[in-house]
């Protein structure tokens, strides 16, 4: 085996090993994160359940005027999507997606407010209307 191809050799063998150490250090990897805030009215509390990739993440209860959040963290190829739904009491609902990699509108940072019209998403500087609430 002559110097250079040796020298290949080892650069891969050094890439290959690497690769899972790089995984474990966020290289393939991002932080996601999804704000939600209540813009309802004095008194009245949101109510958000979320799953991801159709696994739980749990439910937030959200008083007015406050926000919560959602974090996760996603592979960078792993089409990712957070599909919540909002409530208010039972009384108004609305089902929604609040986060979907494939279309990364809010890349690594998400923002949806909920007022009595219902859904808005934070794009571009500005809240999108997006969904509205159902009886
Ligand atoms: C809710 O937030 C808005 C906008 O920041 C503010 O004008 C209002 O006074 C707040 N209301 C309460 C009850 O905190
Ligand atoms: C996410 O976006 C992709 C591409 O637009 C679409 O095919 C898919 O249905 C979306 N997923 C959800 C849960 O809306």
């Amino acid at each position: 085996m002559d110097v250079t191809l040796l020298k290949k050799l080892q650069a891969f063998i050094l890439i290959v090993l690497m690769i899972p150490l790089c995984a474990s250090a966020g290289l393939f990897t991002k932080d996601i994160h999804v704000h939600m805030t209540n813009n309802l009215g004095v008194g009245t509390i949101l109510y958000l359940h979320c799953l991801r990739n159709s696994k739980e993440m749990g439910h937030q209860q959200v008083p007015y005027n406050w926000t919560c959040q959602w974090k996760f963290e996603e592979e960078r190829m792993e089409f990712s999507t957070l599909v919540c739904e909002a409530n208010l009491k039972g009384a108004k609902q609305l089902k929604f997606v609040a986060y979907n990699q494939s279309e990364d509108l809010c890349r690594d940072s998400c923002g949806w407010k909920f007022t009595q019209h219902g859904a808005f998403q934070f794009e571009n500087g500005e809240w999108i209307f997006r969904y509205t609430w159902r009886h």
